[in-house]
C-alpha cells in the first residue's frame, strides 16, 4: 500500500528533528528518524567493540538491528534507548559509519518499509535524494553553524550535558564536511526540494513554511 511521504533533510542542528517530530503528531503519520539508525549502529559497534574501519562487520551488524520506533521513541531489541544515543561521541561515530556505502545499502528496504498509510515524515540527510527519491513533499532545511552550534548547545544543556559552543561549532563544522563530501549519500538537498533557511526562523515559521508546502503539494495539511 502506498503512502504518502514529507521527507525533511538537512544538517545537525537545523531544527528538523523538532519540526519533524512536530508534524507527524500534528498530521497523524509515523516518523522515521533515520539519524538515529545511524546512532544505534555507532552505539552497537562501540557496545561490541568493532573497528569502524570494518565496513563489512559493521553491515551484517546493521542488517541484523532490530529496532522499531514508538512516536519519537527509539526501541532497540525491546528496549527504549533514550539519551545514550544522544551524545556528540555517538553522533560523531554516527557520521563516521554512515559514510560506508554497505551500511547505508543495508538499512534501505528497512527504511523504506516505513512509509505506511496514513503518511509518513522521513528526517534525515538522504531522505529525499536516496531513500524516497519520489516522495510527495520534499524539504531541505538549514541553518548557520553559528545558528545550529546554539540551537544543539540549548538540547544537550536541557538534558545536562556539559558542552561550550565553541566545542558545538568545531563538532558540527567537522561533521558537516564529513556528510557533504562522502561519496555515498552526500548531504545535498534534492533536485526538487524547497530549501528553507531557519537561521532567523521560529520553530513555529518553519512549520508553516512547511505545511503550505505540503498544500502546495497536493497533500491536505491541517490548518
Ligand atoms: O541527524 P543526526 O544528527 O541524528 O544524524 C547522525 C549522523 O548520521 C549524522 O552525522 C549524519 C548521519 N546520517 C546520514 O548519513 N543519513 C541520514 N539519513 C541520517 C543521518
Amino acid at each position: 500500500m502506498t503512502a504518502p511521504v514529507l521527507t525533511l533533510d538537512g544538517p545537525s542542528g537545523s531544527g528538523k528533528g523538532t519540526i519533524s517530530i512536530r508534524l507527524a503528531e500534528l498530521l497523524g503519520w509515523h516518523y522515521l528518524d533515520s539519524g538515529a539508525l545511524y546512532r544505534l549502529i555507532g552505539l552497537l559497534a562501540f557496545r561490541n567493540a568493532i573497528s569502524l574501519e570494518d565496513e563489512e562487520a559493521i553491515a551484517t551488524l546493521a542488517a541484523g538491528m532490530k529496532v522499531e520506533f514508538t512516536g519519537a521513541n527509539v526501541i532497540l531489541e525491546g528496549r527504549a534507548v533514550g539519551d545514550e544515543i544522544r551524545t556528540e561521541q555517538i553522533g560523531n561515530m554516527a557520521s563516521r559509519v554512515a559514510a560506508l556505502p554497505k551500511v547505508r545499502n543495508s538499512l534501505l528496504g528497512w527504511q523504506r518499509r516505513t512509509a505506511q498509510p496514513p503518511g509518513l515524515v522521513a528526517d534525515g540527510r538522504d531522505m529525499g535524494t536516496v531513500v524516497f527519491p519520489s516522495a510527495e513533499c520534499k524539504i531541505f532545511l538549514t541553518a548557520s553553524a553559528q545558528a545550529r552550534a546554539e540551537r544543539r548547545f540549548n538540547q544537550l544543556r536541557l538534558k545536562g550535558f556539559d558542552v561550550t559552543i565553541r566545542q558545538l561549532f568545531e563538532e558540527i563544522s567537522e561533521r558537516d564536511r564529513r556528510d557533504a563530501e562522502r561519496k555515498t549519500s552526500p548531504l545535498t538537498p534534492a533536485k526538487d526540494a524547497l530549501i528553507i533557511d531557519a537561521t532567523e526562523l521560529s520553530i513555529e515559521q518553519v512549520e508553516q513554511e512547511v505545511l503550505s508546502h505540503l498544500k502546495t503539494s497536493g497533500i491536505a495539511a491541517p490548518g
